[in-house]
């Protein structure tokens, strides 16, 4: 049997495709290896078979693991060509789709009760399985459920109301959700980040999402002295760390200049937000 850890590929079918919201699909792939091993914070490729056009496989994040084991589920916004496809899958219809890639999310900071997801825009895709596994309603790549933390906050924004998708499922999975949206449509008008400062205070941050948003995020964590880690979602070619188009810039006291790159595909997605260079 290969590795767990050893990303595989495999020749999946469609199961479903459902609209979840604007522009926004869930695709449920018959793929039982990748939810053997695919754990919350990891990433699959997917790619059309027979098309050169895009002929690169593209990235997303882990959304859910299917009932029994029988596959995974991913969630994307059609932003161009490859997402265009996808949005047209049907049941029965073949996908290539091979991970897991990237590293799973870092334990919450020792002793946390609380935690907020901070998610902006599709940023929220990786949260679903990140919440039932904090809350131990499932266990994920063969780990046994197990509660980590008292209780979730997800807070979630989006340009507008019929942009925020699969809210529902953080509710079913235990996330109090706390929305907002710019322009007032649904939950509080305005930014996350302003949302975040009203709650609880948190014991740990995780935060996806369009890059200003995560900049923004990672200065309030950084002046409240909250632990704070943000998932990237650096374009990419090859997902496995061969074509260095996916780098970031992330402190190293090793290297001549305090900082050195790294690639998200591997040493990533996820990072302590303080040790990303242009976020700070
Ligand atoms: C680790 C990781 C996880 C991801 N998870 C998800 C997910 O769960 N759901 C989801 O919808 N998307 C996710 N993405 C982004 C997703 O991979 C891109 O939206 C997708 O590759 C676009 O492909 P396309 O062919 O449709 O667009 P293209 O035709 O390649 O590009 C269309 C437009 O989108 C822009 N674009 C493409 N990729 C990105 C990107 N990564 N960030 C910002 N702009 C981009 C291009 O510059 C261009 O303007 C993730 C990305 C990474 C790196
Ligand atoms: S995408 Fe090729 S090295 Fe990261």
């Amino acid at each position: 049997m290969t590795h767990p850890c050893r990303p595989v590929t495999c020749s999946a079918t469609v199961l479903a495709n459902t609209p979840l919201a604007e522009r926004t699909w869930k695709v449920d792939i018959d793929a039982p290896e990748l939810a053997l091993r695919t754990r919350p914070g990891q990433f699959i490729m997917v790619r059309l078979p027979g098309q050169t056009d895009p002929l690169l496989g593209r990235p997303f994040a882990l959304c859910d693991t299917l009932p029994g084991g029988r596959g995974i589920s991913f969630v994307h916004l059609v932003v161009g060509k490859a997402t265009g496809m996808l949005a047209r899958l049907r049941p029965g219809d073949p996908l290539e789709a091979w991970g897991p890639l990237g590293q799973r999310f870092p334990e919450p900071a020792d002793g946390a009760r609380r935690v907020a997801l901070v998610a902006g825009g599709i940023g929220q895709t990786p949260f679903l399985a990140h919440t039932r596994e904090l809350l131990g309603t499932m266990g994920f790549a063969g780990d046994r459920a197990r509660r980590r933390v008292d209780a979730v906050d997800l807070v979630y924004g989006a340009r507008t109301a019929s942009l925020h998708a699969g809210v529902d499922a953080f509710r079913e999975a235990g996330a109090t959700v706390h929305l907002a949206t710019d322009d007032g449509s649904a939950g509080t008008r305005g930014r996350v980040t302003d949302v975040l400062a009203a709650l609880p205070r948190p014991d740990h941050v995780f935060g996806c999402g369009p890059e200003p948003m995560l900049k923004a995020l990672a200065r309030q964590c950084a002046t409240l002295g909250l632990p704070c880690h943000l998932s990237l979602e650096t374009p990419m070619a090859c997902g496995l760390g061969i074509c260095y188009s996916c780098v970031v810039k992330v402190r190293d006291p090793g290297s001549p200049a305090g900082w050195d790159y790294r690639r998200v595909c591997v040493d990533g997605p996820t990072f302590a937000a303080g040790d990303l260079v242009d976020f700070g």
